[in-house]
């Protein structure tokens, strides 16, 4: 069910405010844990890429986004990220990594916000194994994007423009 602030659905005004200057939308990308390790990590499934040369290279896509980045290790800052952010961007874009399969309380924190929220996964969860395929979080997400590699980050935020 779309949710608040889905700039699909709201008016085609949604770049201009009242002063009539463009405004920027607020995205943000959140990466889980071990993706800090992108480009080192298991090289066969992520890739060799690391995450800071796919934001500059997404900064450099989409100049009429204003992207952040959040990445934590750890579940409770993530949640707490969710709650800061959850009741004024435009946009999360979560790969929460390994707790997608087991956080109750991220799927929580994202029934409780308000910005809707795309669940990305780098690799294809669906070809490996059985732990993998199941996702907390999906019922609550505004969609699923699952092993398009990096670029799914980027087809993330072509949904939320
Ligand atoms: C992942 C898939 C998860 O199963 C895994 O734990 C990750 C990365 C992905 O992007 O493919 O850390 O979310």
């Amino acid at each position: 069910m779309p949710r608040r602030l889905n700039p699909k659905t709201s008016s085609p005004q949604h770049l201009l405010n009242w002063d009539q200057k463009a405004t920027l939308l607020e995205i943000i990308i959140i990466n889980g844990p071990n993706l800090n390790l992108l480009g080192k990590r298991e090289t066969d499934i992520y890739g060799e890429d690391t995450f800071e040369d796919t934001l500059l290279h997404l900064r450099g896509l989409f100049s009429e986004v204003s992207l952040h980045y959040f990445q934590s290790n750890h579940e409770g800052a993530i949640i707490d990220k969710l709650h800061e952010i959850g009741f004024s961007y435009d946009g999360i874009i979560l790969n929460a990594g390994a707790y997608t399969h087991t956080s109750i309380a991220i799927a929580d924190a994202i029934a409780a916000i308000e910005a809707p929220v795309i669940e990305v996964h780098i690799s294809n969860v669906y070809k490996r194994e059985t732990f993998r395929q199941h996702s907390y979080l999906s019922a609550n997400c505004e969609g699923v994007i699952v092993g398009f590699g990096l670029r799914g980050y980027e087809l993330a935020i072509q949904y939320f423009l």
